[in-house]
């Protein structure tokens, strides 16, 4: 049997063991995917410990990779043998593999965010205006996969406009070709932008909790507008709600976190999981 599992502080909330049990169950694979509640103050220790030939095994198994979630996915990079181009990019891991006894670290949140928007959506970035809410870990992630898919221009709106030159500007450096701009996040600013764009991503905390935006001009989109968000607790946040109930298209976080999990399975097995049923174990939870 072989180890993989989740690291993360708090991580008892965390669905990843639950899709990724159900893909490995599914494809009958001699893994198992367990939670470990890592507090940043164990961080380096339980690298300490996957590294040291002592520490790969867990009783008689191997940990062989591991994901990495809130709040270790930037201070985790520090830990790493290889970091992937994305990663380095983004700052930040979500996913380790070992390989013998180096630890190379990915991030597979944007692929899967693209990945997301083009099966659940059919939503194709390349040539398409597209407005990013929030400066975050997950607005770099949106931020990279649109960018890398061509989009033609970005524009970055945070309730905190001081930092948002930070994110942009390696961006900005990395793809010359895409307009990057950023606004404040006002309700005059997102009025005169909303009409203009294809796009619309909340990657900022704001849903959670049945915390709502105040304003949100969602009128002043067009129809077409694609309105998604990456809360998925509850699936139909208040933003999907009400984009729904204007007309507007929507795209639900849910996906991005079902499509990182099947590319962090690839990355670790080699093989392709069933998407219907890491699917089913994940909406079956939220729900
Ligand atoms: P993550 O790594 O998941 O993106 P984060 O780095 O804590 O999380 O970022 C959270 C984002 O949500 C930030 O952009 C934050 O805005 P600030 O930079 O101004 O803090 C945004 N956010 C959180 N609560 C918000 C609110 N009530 N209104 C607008 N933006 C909010």
């Amino acid at each position: 049997m072989k180890i993989l599992g989740i690291i993360g502080d708090p991580v008892s909330h965390s669905l990843s063991p639950i899709m990724q049990n159900a893909a490995l169950r599914k494809m009958k694979l001699p893994y198992l995917y367990l939670p470990f509640h890592v507090t940043p103050k164990n961080l380096a220790a339980f690298f300490q410990m996957v590294k040291s030939r002592r520490g790969v095994r867990w009783g008689a198994s191997e940990i062989i990779g591991f994901n990495v979630t809130v709040p270790h996915k930037e201070k985790a990079l520090r830990y790493l043998d290889r970091i992937s181009p994305e990663a380095q990019a983004m700052g930040a891991v979500n996913t380790v593999v070992r390989k013998g006894n180096r630890l190379v670290g990915y991030n597979t949140d944007a692929q899967g965010f693209l990945r997301s928007l083009k099966e659940l959506a059919r939503f194709h970035p390349r040539g398409k205006k597209i407005l990013i809410l929030g400066a975050g870990g997950a607005a770099r992630a949106v931020l990279w996969s649109v960018a890398s898919a061509g989009a033609k221009e970005i524009i970055l709106c945070n309730r905190t406009p001081s930092k948002v030159g930070k994110v942009v500007r390696p961006f900005r450096r990395r793809f010359r070709r895409v307009l990057i701009q950023t606004v404040p996040l006002t309700h005059r600013m997102l009025s005169a932008v909303f009409p203009k764009i294809d796009l619309l991503v909340n990657a900022t905390s704001v849903g959670l909790k049945g915390t709502r935006f105040r304003g949100l001009p969602l009128s002043k989109l067009r129809k077409g507008t694609l309105v998604s968000d990456l809360v998925y607790r509850p699936i139909q946040t208040p933003l999907l709600k009400e984009a729904a109930q204007k007309g507007l298209l929507v795209h639900p976080g849910w996906g991005m976190l079902l499509f990182q999990g099947a590319e962090s399975f690839r990355l670790w097995t080699g093989r392709k999981p069933e998407i219907a049923v890491i699917k089913k174990a994940l909406l079956d939870a939220l729900r």
